[in-house]
């Protein structure tokens, strides 16, 4: 019977073409060539109807079969082709090599000034004192004269100041002169704390600068006493090394411009018998500080019949070369990177 033979020879015919095609295209014209509503099986198919029942039952089945497995066939070769076509295009791209050597990011940070800075601020904040400044270039006045140390006062040899070639200005030797200028622009109660670089006309060392920070710390109110001034120091120092067992002791300082004046003491942070901090006396300097000099109120007008205060002023440079263990101040203000990078 010829449709036997077509059958076959459209099976064999359809099987070569699979076998030929390599590329989608090539096979989208075998689909249309065999498989599609005009394609040969289609034909096939359409032929059967004119057959007599007899070979209908005979032949349908073939083609049935041939139908089922030439979509199977035609499916598995897209398939193949699909996974051909998507290799040869990973082959095409360059090797990324996951564990490849990447650098590290260089990310900026605070300075340890900065840092510590901001901290002390915050404890000051939380006590509500007002954050203030004044400028780096000072005139005698707010430096020297109004914090009671006039012209002949000896105290002014205490400090080695860089005189500017513009009469009467300086670099600030403290920041105490923030005192002064705030007491001239606020009324109290006040209680204020800056920090700043201070500078002073000595030979350099490990230990000392030209230029260093400091911090100052003032409050005016009615009834101030030292009581008040020690509780003040003591819960900031508790609250800036986080030891609620921190003492503080004071032994008498002269400054011109407190009276009493202290010298103050914080326990050593570091160790329980003594360390190359505190020098093996379990105590290490932190400033100066005493109740605020009656002529320094006359200065900026205030009533020293009705208000009193106290003062205090820390080395941060000192604070900060503790806090991190650092053995050479010039380093702080060097900008060397490699420096700078381990904080
Ligand atoms: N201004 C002083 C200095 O630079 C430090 C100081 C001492 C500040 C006693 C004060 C104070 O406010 O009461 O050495």
């Amino acid at each position: 019977m010829s449709i036997k033979n077509n059958i076959n020879s459209i099976e064999t015919a359809f099987k070569q073409a699979l076998a030929n095609a390599q590329d989608a295209q090539t096979l989208e014209e075998v689909r249309l060539k065999f498989l599609s509503r005009q394609g040969e099986i289609a034909g096939l198919m359409a032929a059967l109807k004119d057959l007599s029942p007899e070979d209908k039952r005979d032949v349908g089945p073939l083609l049935n079969k041939l139908k089922q497995q030439a979509e199977e066939a035609f499916t598995q070769k897209k398939d193949a082709l699909e996974i051909m076509r998507i290799q040869a295009e990973d082959a095409q791209r360059t090797a990324f090599d996951v564990t490849a050597y990447t650098p590290k990011r260089l990310t900026g940070h605070l300075h340890p000034y900065t840092q510590v800075i901001e901290q002390l601020e915050n404890v000051f904040i939380s006590m509500g004192y007002q954050i203030t400044d004044g400028p780096e270039l000072e005139d005698d006045y707010h430096n020297f004269q109004a914090l009671n140390i006039p012209d002949t006062h000896p105290a002014r040899d205490m400090q080695d100041t860089f005189w500017l070639t513009l009469p009467g200005k300086l670099m600030r030797t403290h920041v105490s002169s923030v005192q002064i200028r705030t007491m001239e622009q606020q009324q109290p109660p006040l209680a204020i704390l800056a920090t700043g670089r201070c500078f002073r006309n000595e030979a350099t060392d490990a230990s000392h600068d030209f230029v260093f920070m400091q911090a100052e710390g003032l409050l005016i109110d009615k009834n101030i006493s030292m009581g008040n001034l020690l509780a003040t120091l003591e819960a900031f120092f508790q609250a800036i090394f986080e030891r609620k067992d921190l003492k503080i002791r004071t032994r008498p300082g002269y400054f011109p411009f407190v009276e009493p004046g202290v010298e103050v003491d914080m326990e050593c942070p570091f160790c329980q018998h003594g360390c190359s901090v505190c020098k093996k006396t379990r105590w290490v300097e932190m400033g100066g500080a005493g109740l605020v000099h009656p002529n320094v109120l006359h200065y900026v007008g205030i009533d020293a019949n009705q208000y009193t205060g106290f003062a205090f002023g820390m080395g941060l440079t000192r604070f900060v070369m503790l806090k991190y263990g650092i053995n050479d101040i010039r380093l702080l203000n060097s900008g060397k990177l490699d420096f700078l990078r381990q904080f």
